[in-house]
């Protein structure tokens, strides 16, 4: 059993600092969980707590249903497997790995056998005789995780393990971690600052601030349905465009009007937005969404363009919008520039700096937000959205 319940978990440091309050989570065993957001946000904190390397001020903490909140951590057979590799410079490969085992007291044909294994799991077979010094990043990064691995962990808490690696080989390591969960299938809490890792290694994102868990679930959920304009913004670059904005009724219908654009209300958000007319709110949409070309139910908006960045894939447009003085009165706290845009478009879609071009937005993705409390107006999931 190696689920991992936190339960109204808090840490309070000496200083009077929290470095997490009230968190909840329920990690399933053999799920693969996320924790990511900015520095500070209490990540570390968390899995210093699941390790027991930092006690807790309140709550429980659970693993495999049984509180641990007075449990050594050597008891809790978590394995924690942080940024700085921490390698012992004099011992080869192998005896990095089975250092621990040896530690233990475990017999030495049995640590011979663990560390083949996950040698051969990692693909370090070749270079078990090797001393640290002569290994590349990601080999020492593997070595560190088969120190883990042998120990045959319950768990296995990441904390930025790939931070330290160049954009390749993180690309690489990307993958051997989420093969290495599929084969040993144990819970695995991976901390990262990395939207990429983060929307494609895990079951499940937390997305931590200022010591709180602000949304948990799937990855394509969370960018799907933001619960507030921090995670609108956190989960992906270029951010969610955020505009400040303002409902009203028109005929039937309902527009979203702000400075340089007028949005009409899909049909299916309708009934969820009707209680708004008449209120400012932060209009948010992802630049994905915005297009260079028209369709049946877009809305039409001139943008000046800003900067123009040709990433090969696609192109980034950035432009201003609306009478060009930057900021609007309903300016949302997480909002930096309000009154300017991007859009992905495409890579054959060029315009000189300062051009006026009109682009399309796509109405059904919308979010809108309270300006009070940056907190989404709740509204049927993108997700039931088809073409
Ligand atoms: N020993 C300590 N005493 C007092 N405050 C601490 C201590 N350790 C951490 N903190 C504070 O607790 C908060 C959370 O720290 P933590 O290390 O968990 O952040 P993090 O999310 O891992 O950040 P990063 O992404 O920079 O690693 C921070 O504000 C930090 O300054
Ligand atoms: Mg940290």
């Amino acid at each position: 059993m190696s689920s991992i319940e936190l339960d109204h978990v808090s840490k309070l440091y000496a200083n009077g600092a929290y470095g997490v309050r009230d968190v909840d989570l329920s990690i399933g065993e053999g799920e693969f969980v996320i924790f990511l957001g900015p520095s500070g946000c209490g990540k570390s904190t968390t899995l210093r707590m699941i390790a027991g390397l930092e006690g807790i001020t309140s709550g429980d903490l659970r693993i495999g249903g049984r509180s641990v909140n007075n449990v050594a951590p050597r008891d809790r057979n978590i394995a924690v497997v942080f940024q700085s590799y921490a390698l012992y410079p004099h011992m080869s490969v192998r005896d990095n790995m089975g250092f621990g085992l040896k530690m233990r007291g475990v017999a030495r044909p049995l640590i011979e056998e663990k560390i083949r294994e996950a040698a051969g799991l990692l693909g370090l077979t070749p270079y078990l005789d090797r001393k640290p010094a002569a290994l590349s990043g990601g080999q020492r990064q593997r070595v560190a995780l088969g120190r883990a691995i042998v120990r045959d962990p319950v768990a296995f808490l990441l904390d930025e393990p790939l931070s330290n690696l160049d954009a390749q080989l993180r690309a690489e390591m990307r993958l051997e971690l989420v093969k290495l969960h599929r084969r040993l299938g144990r819970t695995i809490v991976h901390v990262t600052h990395d939207q990429v890792e983060a929307m494609t290694m895990g079951d499940r994102i937390c997305i931590m601030r200022e010591g709180r868990m602000i949304q948990v679930g799937k990855p394509l959920e969370v960018y799907a349905d933001p619960v507030d304009t921090f995670v609108a913004r956190f989960l992906a670059t270029p951010p969610m465009n955020l505009l400040p904005a303002r409902v009203e009724g028109r005929g039937d219908g309902l527009v979203v009007v702000g400075d340089g654009f007028t949005v009409e209300v899909p049909q299916m958000h309708r009934a969820a937005y009707a209680g708004l007319a008449g209120r400012e709110v932060i209009f948010g949409l992802r630049p994905e969404d915005l297009h260079e070309a028209p369709q049946p139910g877009f809305s039409p908006i001139e943008v000046s363009v800003v900067a123009m960045e040709a990433l090969g894939v696609e192109n980034i447009l950035v432009g201003q919008i609306g009478s060009g003085e930057a900021g609007g009165k309903a300016t949302a706290k997480d909002a930096a520039k309000p009154l300017e845009i991007s859009a992905r478009l495409s890579r054959h879609f060029t315009a000189p700096v300062g051009a006026r071009v009109p682009l399309y937005l796509d109405p059904r993705p919308m979010h809108l937000f309270d300006p009070e409390t940056t907190r989404a107006f709740p509204r049927p999931s993108l997700r039931l959205v088809t073409n």
